[in-house]
Formats: C-alpha cells, sequence, structure tokens
C-alpha cells in the first residue's frame, strides 16, 4: 500500500463509523424479504405434518378450498416436478429430498401441503382446515445415547490412552448441550416471481449466490434463469444460510399460478423446518502432571442427524489445537432420529465443544487446587500440534493476562461462594475461545463515477452486522471519499458474486476483492485523466498521478491542491475484483488461522430466592485487524448476550410422543433479552492477521460465543460449588 493510502486508512479502517444502513433501519425504510408488496402479491403458508413418522394416507383439501379468499391449494400430486440438489455440485442445501416429494413423513411440521390465498388470514385459516389422514409410527426423538468407544477419528497424536493410565491427575467427564434453535427474529420468507421462465425471489438469506444455484437445481432451470434478492437480514445465525424447503414451495407455487407468492413462515415453523443446532454429548478424559502439565486428551462426541441429511456439529473443532498436549485423540460419531435436518448455528461444532473442554480445563484447575489462568498459560501451544505448522498470529496468552487484569482476576478467592455483595454471592469464572479463520472467493466491483460518488458492489448480503459498513469505509480508506459519497451495493445475485455471510468469514474474504477492485477503478480513472484534453494531466504518465481525498493530483510539489475526480471522467471508471479461497493460498495448510478470546464471567447467586444472573463480563478478543471498532463490538457483545442464553435459558426440547419441538415460541423457548444483559468490556487486542488479507482482518461472527457457557458455568460452581455440566443451567439445579 502507499502512502496517501495509509493516510486515508487512519480515517476509515479502524474507526468506529455508525452502520451507514443504520438510519433507513430504524427508520422502517429498509426493505426486508417480507416488505416486498408486488402488484398481484398472493399469500401462502405451508401445513406442517402433526407426526414425526410415517406416512400420509391422504390430504382432503375440499373443505378448506371453499373457504373465502383461497386461491389453490397444493399437494405433492399438484405442486409440479421439483428436482434434488446434486450433491456433488458444490451446491449446499441441509435438506436434500425437495418438498411435497414423497408421501413420507420423517419430521414433525414437515410441509404435507400449501395454501395459498389473497391474503395471509385467509391463508392461515384454510391452512388450519386442511385434513390429512396419516399412517403414524411411533417416532424416536431420544437423545439420551452416550459417544462410546466406537467413532470417526477426526485427530489424534501419541498414544493417548497409554498415557492417560499413566497419568498422575485424570479427569473423565461428560457434558452435553441441547438442541437450539436460532430465532433471529425476522422469519424466514420468501417472495417468489415467476415471468416467462425467469425467477426472481426475494429471500431472507445469508448466502445468496448458493441460494441461486440451489433453486435453479431444484426448479430445474439455468442458474441465469434465477435472481435472488437478500437486501436486509434480521440476522439469521445460521439458519439462513441455505435454502430450506419453503422457499422452494413459493417458487414452486409462483410458477404454476404465474403471481408473486410471498410464504413467510411462522415462528412455530421456525423450531420445526429451518435447521436447528443438534444437541450434543461429549466425553472428555484428560490428564496431566501434579504441577498442571497436560499429558493426554481425549473428546468423544456424539450429535444428531435426521433419518436423510446429515450436519456434522464438529465439536472437535478447537480440541487438536488449543493446548500442548503430547498425546489426544478426537472422535466423532451420529445417530439418526425422527428430526428434522440440523444446520450449522453461530460457532457450529465449536462452541458446544469448547463447553465441554473449557469446563474440563476448569474442572481440572479444581483438581490441582491451581488457578485456571495459570493453568491455562501452562500449557500454551508453541505451535499447532495437530498440523505441526506455526500459528499465524496467536495472542491467546495476551488475551488471559489482559483480560485477568480488567476483571481483577487476581481479587478472586478460591472457595465455594466466598466472594459476597450484600446478600449475593459471586461466582468468577473464566474460559478460552477460539475460531477458525479462512477466505473465501469474492468479487466486489467499484465504480467512481461522474457526479463524483462511489458505488461498491457484491453478491454478498449484510447480516445485520455491519458489511454494507466495511466495504463502504474500505473504499473510502483508498479513495479518501467520505461515507456519504460511497453507495454499498449488496444482496442481489445480478451483482459480481461475493461470499456467504456465515463462519465469521465475509469481511476476511471481501478486504482483498474490494481493495483490488477500488485500486482498479481508480487506475481507470487516472487513465481517463490523461486522456482529458481539457484536463490538467493531459498527456502526462498516469504514474506521475495519485489519488486521495476524492481528487487526483500530480505527485510533483507544484500540484498540491490536485482536481476533484469526477472532473476528469467522461465515463464512470469501474474496476473489479476477484480473490480466491484461502484454501489456495501458497501458504495453505502450513499455516494455523485461528481467532481467539479470553472470557472472565461473574455471575451473582441469590440463594433464598434461587435467582441466578450473569453480572459482569470482561472479554479479550485476538481477531485481527478491527475494521470497525463499533459494529465489532456489538458483534461481541451480541455473541456474549447470546451466550448468556446458551448458558442459562436456551433449549428445545421434544415431545417424545409424537416428535414435536413443543418449545417452539418465545415464551416457551427462552432467549436472553436486554434485561438478561451482564455489563460488558470487550477489549479487541487489534493484532492484523496478513496472512488471511492486507489489512489483517479476520472475523468476529461467532468468537465471542464460543467458551463463553464454560466460563459462566464455572463462575456458577465457584459460587454455589455445584457443576453444572448439561446446558442450560435450571435454577433446580442449584438447589
Ligand atoms: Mo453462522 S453458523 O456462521 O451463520
Amino acid at each position: 500500500m502507499n502512502a496517501p493510502d495509509r493516510k486515508a486508512m487512519a480515517a476509515m479502517v479502524g474507526a468506529g463509523h455508525s452502520r451507514v444502513d443504520g438510519a433507513l433501519k430504524v427508520t422502517g425504510r429498509a426493505d426486508y424479504t417480507a416488505d416486498q408488496r408486488l402488484d398481484g402479491m398472493v399469500h401462502a403458508l405451508p401445513v406442517g405434518a402433526t407426526i414425526a413418522r410415517g406416512t400420509v394416507r391422504q390430504v382432503d383439501t375440499a373443505s378448506a378450498a371453499a373457504m373465502p379468499g383461497v386461491i389453490k391449494i397444493y399437494t405433492r400430486h399438484n405442486i409440479g416436478k421439483l428436482h434434488r440438489v446434486d450433491k456433488d455440485s458444490g451446491v449446499t442445501v441441509d435438506e436434500h429430498r425437495p418438498p411435497l416429494h414423497d408421501d413420507l413423513v420423517r419430521y414433525y411440521g414437515q410441509y404435507v401441503a400449501l395454501v395459498v390465498a389473497d391474503t395471509f388470514a385467509h391463508a392461515k385459516a384454510a391452512a388450519d382446515a386442511v385434513t390429512v389422514v396419516y399412517d403414524a409410527e411411533a417416532p424416536d426423538v431420544g437423545m439420551e445415547a452416550q459417544p462410546g468407544e466406537s467413532g470417526e477419528v477426526d485427530s489424534e497424536r501419541g498414544d493417548p490412552d497409554a498415557a492417560y493410565s499413566r497419568g498422575e491427575v485424570r479427569l473423565d467427564q461428560s457434558y452435553s448441550t441441547p438442541v437450539q434453535a436460532h430465532n433471529p427474529i425476522e422469519l424466514h420468507a420468501s417472495v417468489a416471481v415467476c415471468e416467462d421462465g425467469h425467477y426472481t425471489l426475494y429471500e431472507t438469506s445469508q448466502a445468496v449466490v448458493n441460494h441461486r444455484a440451489a433453486m435453479a437445481q431444484m426448479l430445474g432451470v439455468p442458474v441465469e434463469r434465477v435472481r435472488v434478492i437478500t437486501h436486509y437480514l434480521g440476522s439469521g445465525f445460521g439458519g439462513k444460510l441455505w435454502p430450506w424447503t419453503h422457499a422452494v414451495l413459493a417458487a414452486a407455487a409462483a410458477r404454476d399460478l404465474g403471481r408473486p407468492v410471498k410464504l413467510e413462515i411462522t415462528r412455530q415453523m421456525m423450531f420445526q423446518t429451518v435447521g436447528h443446532r443438534s444437541h450434543t454429548r461429549q466425553r472428555i478424559r484428560l490428564s496431566a502432571t501434579r504441577a498442571g502439565r497436560l499429558s493426554s486428551l481425549r473428546h468423544d462426541f456424539l450429535y444428531y442427524a435426521s433419518r436423510f441429511d446429515h450436519m456434522k456439529e464438529n465439536c472437535g473443532e478447537a480440541t487438536p489445537y488449543l493446548y500442548s498436549v503430547p498425546n489426544l485423540r478426537v472422535r466423532s460419531r451420529y445417530e439418526r432420529r425422527d428430526m428434522a435436518p440440523a444446520t450449522s448455528m453461530r460457532g457450529p461444532g465449536a462452541v458446544p465443544g469448547l463447553f465441554a473442554l473449557e469446563s474440563a480445563i476448569d474442572e481440572l484447575a479444581c483438581e490441582l487446587g491451581m488457578d485456571p489462568v495459570a493453568l491455562r498459560l501452562m500449557n500454551e501451544p508453541q505451535e499447532d500440534e495437530s498440523l505441526a505448522v506455526p500459528f499465524s498470529t496467536r495472542h491467546l496468552v495476551e488475551c488471559l493476562t489482559v483480560g485477568a487484569r480488567r476483571f481483577g482476576w487476581d481479587r478472586r478467592t478460591r472457595g465455594v461462594g466466598s466472594i459476597w455483595r450484600g446478600d449475593e454471592i459471586l461466582g468468577w469464572g473464566v474460559a478460552s475461545a477460539s475460531w477458525l479463520a479462512k477466505r473465501l472467493p469474492a468479487q466486489v466491483r467499484v465504480t467512481l463515477r461522474t457526479d463524483g460518488t462511489a458505488e461498491v458492489a457484491s453478491a454478498t448480503q449484510d447480516l445485520g452486522t455491519g458489511t454494507y459498513t466495511v466495504l463502504a469505509q474500505m473504499v473510502g480508506e483508498l479513495t479518501g471519499l467520505p461515507l456519504s459519497r460511497i453507495t454499498v451495493r449488496l444482496g442481489d445475485t445480478d451483482l459480481p458474486p461475493g461470499p456467504l455471510s456465515g463462519g465469521s468469514m465475509a469481511t476476511g474474504s471481501l478486504v482483498p476483492a474490494a481493495a483490488q477492485a477500488t485500486r482498479a477503478a481508480i487506475a481507470q480513472a487516472l487513465g481517463q485523466a490523461v486522456k482529458r484534453k481539457d484536463g490538467p494531466y493531459h498527456g502526462r504518465s498516469t504514474a506521475d498521478l495519485v489519488f486521495e481525498a476524492g481528487k487526483i493530483r500530480a505527485t510533483d510539489a507544484a500540484d498540491s491542491a490536485g482536481v476533484r475526480f469526477e472532473t476528469l471522467l467522461a465515463e464512470s471508471a469501474v474496476g473489479e475484483g476477484k480473490s480466491g479461497s484461502s484454501d489456495n493460498d501458497a501458504d495453505a495448510g502450513k499455516l494455523s488461522l485461528h481467532s481467539y478470546g479470553a472470557h472472565f464471567v461473574e455471575v451473582a447467586w441469590q440463594p433464598e430466592i434461587a435467582r441466578l444472573r450473569v453480572s459482569r463480563v470482561v472479554t479479550v478478543i485476538d481477531a485481527g485487524r478491527i475494521i470497525n471498532p463499533k459494529t465489532g463490538r456489538n458483534q461481541i457483545e451480541g455473541a456474549l448476550i447470546m451466550g448468556v442464553g446458551m448458558a442459562l435459558l436456551e433449549e428445545t426440547r421434544y415431545d417424545a410422543r409424537n416428535g414435536a419441538p413443543v418449545t417452539s415460541n418465545l415464551a416457551d423457548y427462552l432467549v436472553a433479552t436486554h434485561a438478561d444483559a451482564p455489563a460488558i468490556d470487550v477489549v479487541f487486542l487489534d493484532h492484523p492477521d496478513t496472512a488471511l488479507n492486507e489489512l489483517g482482518a479476520r472475523g468476529i461472527g461467532e468468537i465471542g460465543l464460543a467458551g463463553f457457557a464454560a466460563a459462566v458455568t464455572s463462575a456458577v460452581h465457584h459460587a454455589t460449588g455445584v457443576r453444572v455440566r448439561e446446558l442450560p443451567v435450571h435454577i433446580e439445579d442449584l438447589l
């Protein structure tokens, strides 16, 4: 990067700009998917199965079809041809069987019919009136199995069995996490338009490019005939990464009716048909010397899949590299149940996995009578021992030491229930966090326009996390234009293909493509400047010119003022940037790329009234360069509050008799609200990781949730003496 770039960068990248789309959102002008109101639009609502296993014998639609406003009712007999997504095509769906494909019911709530009416109310009334006759079989939604001694070995080194049997101190404990539901406030919605065999699909998608490819396959049309639009998202937490069956149904109905079809699923359906985080059971066995040096670590875990599909909840993601331990094995297995397909949920795998691992480390510290921070520092690895490669950058030690200082950890007294504040017992706990860092392929287009503004465009989307803002900052950084003169276009597959919003990968993936596109647009503008006969730079070399503060200027001292770029443009200057996956980097596999963090948590326990809350949190994050500390802090704060929910509130329970998720609304499935939010102190270490991209920005979507629940349960143990190994913590566990 040249000198002017660096100067501009100080004002843009690293500055805590408010969201550029913030005003649109808070004034209701941001058009979310369900806000689309198109001419002739009709409303669809699916009918969900009321059994979890069996066969549809008959769907009686006659009385429903006669109800007010009903336009058409679809079953598998009239929905039209829908195709299966090819598993080898590189296109992702978590439910491969197309909706209304056959008579088999494989989970509760599976769609068995679709009602289309003139209004949502009419569609709802008619959907309730559709009568379905089943041959029901007894479902199995039991989740009591243990990991056992078999399964796929995911990572192994040394001889963990022998080392364990020789261990001076040993720990063998089991942990579990429940089924969790994503519960973004924005419901999943599709508004489908089909005209002349071309589809425009407004969708709540965290990955419009994949959504387009999947829908094209399922509808049986070339990808060019499908356009997917997601301008704004009311979050998704992974639930909106891949297409679900309602989206296919909306498109199929639009195809048949030739009218726009809007389908917004209900909150209850959010627990049934759009994925969840699998229940996990995990066993951790570890051994150490009396002094606290780990000698073996085994992590066996079990998760659940649906009858047809399989999403690995990879609880062992972080285990192989988090600690220095010569003997290790991570092993996984799964069982199938009569449940809907699971999917990625914020920090898939690592989040439930770190609950188990970090709980076990805390238990070991208690066993050894050691400070849990000191135990972690003692077992800090010098390299990624699973791959025998260096870390790109790893500042976990600094996370722990900075966090301990800010939290006041040295004032912690070890005894259970030994810290009081008024009538509350305080408990203090700590845990480490980690999450992978990766780049996905990305393309970005930057246009410098003759009106003095710039546009940056990519078919990625803003999950609500700030992608609009960081892209504007990137272009502002390199052009010197203020954010008010930069427009960002996202969430439309007509734009150059961008990355999904997930895995904490969007920002890090977009950085190189956005920088390249901006530089290409600048080069194009300089090229126009030297050709412009009536301009001051006619006939000069572009090498003599720079673009800064929105102006073009010659580098010689005489031209200190320069000229506003738009006065030299005959037409828009367009630059395209394209970057590849980090898996294809020259040094791929030679470095271990991860983000790290440390959580220090205080809980307050009032035994007289059995009230437990998380009262204070200090979290220190090492996620590389932070492009926007304001949106970044928001991300971590949101993850921590979600972590309060994970630790104390969230669980989806199933009715064993019919296989239904019974916690299917926000009164029964509790999520943490503002009232549950603790005092939060977030610290970013801000060490750039230039192995990932030129700015050294990794990602911050999931790291805040990773490990957090273990810090809470460790604090609960410190306050109450009760070690909760099955999330969430129930008050009755503590009585
Ligand atoms: Mo997330 S599971 O990275 O949307």
